[in-house]
């Protein structure tokens, strides 16, 4: 039986995480393009992809599928590139851009009958890049986005679908406007807010030199996305910009606002405005309301002495228990801190509890 061919072009943090987990998939020969020789090689050399391009036109017109993993704004020049291209076999496209409208208006204007383009957005990833941080589980349980165009059919969208299952991520069709305006909304500007925030304690290390030592906890968690892929933000700040500059010519009157009631003395209106933002913020994190997909987390407390954590950990793989995720809130030194666990599921939640519990630590379920 021929194997499928499939092209990841680009392979960094979302190119490398999306072959590892394809790989999983008997009977499909995984192809790699990267402008990066080294990332090409890294990826030969740890059997992350079965061969390696250092063209595009040459693993192009191999693929039966090829999903672009590269920057927005080089996907858009290899759509133009493949558009030169005079393809003998169908060709099925997908991307995994952070913003859509560009790359789906490039797409739209794809002339080969053979091409097939539908848009992707993993929403998952890191503060870090390259193929050496990827993993094969980065995407699992996190939302996917897909978009088709006016040319794919339900079939396409199920052959893509397919692809992707081994990511262990949830689907989720919209189009491109959409798309870009959530996104905007939850992630983008927030980078940018906390990237600002980042630059306005900066400032003020100029006055207070012990700035740094107090950021703990709250400033930390808040402006820990400035810590991102500088370029790749660059990228998306510009592909979205009108939205961008949208939000923050509101975000600049909301602040406009805030500011007269502080400077006005109005408690009662600035508790109010804090109690509809916790309010808010409170219910994202419902399971009940199912507002946003969330992980089941566990609190527990610790000292901060050498290796609180490492029990912990310890603790919950001798019962074969896998965390997703691990943060340390507020942890100041000598007093105790808070440990937030999340876990894949309820009954992993349930268990840790039990075992931290009975292993006498104070934990606690957020309901
Ligand atoms: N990192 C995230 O959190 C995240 C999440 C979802 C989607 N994305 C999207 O994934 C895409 C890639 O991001 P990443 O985080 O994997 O970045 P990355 O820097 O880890 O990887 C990008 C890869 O593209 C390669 N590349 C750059 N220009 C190229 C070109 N012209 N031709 C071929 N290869 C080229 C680079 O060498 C690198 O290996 C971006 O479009 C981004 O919007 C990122």
């Amino acid at each position: 039986m021929v194997k499928q061919t499939v092209l990841i072009a680009g392979l960094g943090l979302i190119g490398g995480s999306l072959a590892l987990s394809i790989k999983e998939i008997k009977g499909i020969r995984l192809i790699g393009y990267d402008a990066d020789r080294h990332a090409l090689e890294y990826s030969k050399m740890n059997g992350i992809v079965d061969d390696i391009y250092y063209q595009f036109d040459k693993a192009v017109l191999e693929a039966d599928i090829c999903i672009f993993a590269t920057p927005v704004s080089k996907t858009v020049d290899l759509i133009h590139q493949l558009n030169e291209l005079t393809l003998e076999k169908e060709l099925l496209l997908s991307d995994v851009g952070s913003v859509k409208s560009l790359i789906m208006n490039t797409a739209e204007k794809i002339t080969s009958d053979k091409v097939t383009f539908i848009g992707g957005h993993p929403m998952a990833g890191s503060h870090k890049r390259g193929i050496q941080s990827a993993k094969a589980h980065l995407f699992e349980n996190a939302i996917y986005v897909l978009t088709p165009t006016k040319k794919s059919t339900a079939e396409d969208m199920e052959k893509l679908k397919a692809l992707l299952t081994p990511t262990k991520a949830k689907f989720l069709i919209l189009d491109a406007k959409e798309h870009d305006e959530m996104t905007s909304v939850i992630s983008h500007f927030p980078h940018l807010v906390a990237s600002s925030l980042v630059h306005q304690a900066r400032e003020w290390q100029k006055i207070h030199p012990y700035i740094p030592k107090l950021a703990a906890g709250g400033f930390r968690d808040i402006t820990r996305i400035a810590s991102s892929n500088p370029s790749m933000w660059k990228d998306i700040f510009f592909q979205n910009r009108d939205k961008m500059s949208r939000l923050l010519a509101d975000w600049i009157e909301e602040m406009k606002k805030l500011k007269d009631l502080i400077d006005s003395g109005e408690k009662t209106q600035i508790q109010t405005y804090l109690e509809q933002a916790k309010d808010y913020r409170d219910g994202l994190d419902s399971k009940k309301k199912g507002a946003i997909l969330s992980y089941y987390d566990l609190y527990v407390d610790i000292f901060d002495q050498p290796g609180a954590l490492l029990k912990v950990v310890h603790l919950l793989a001798e019962h074969d228990i896998s965390i997703n995720n691990i943060e340390i809130l507020e942890i100041r030194e000598g007093i105790t801190g808070v440990l937030r666990l999340s876990f894949q599921n309820k009954n992993d939640q349930q268990i840790s509890q039990a075992i931290l519990s009975k292993n006498n630590y104070e934990t606690m379920i957020e309901e």
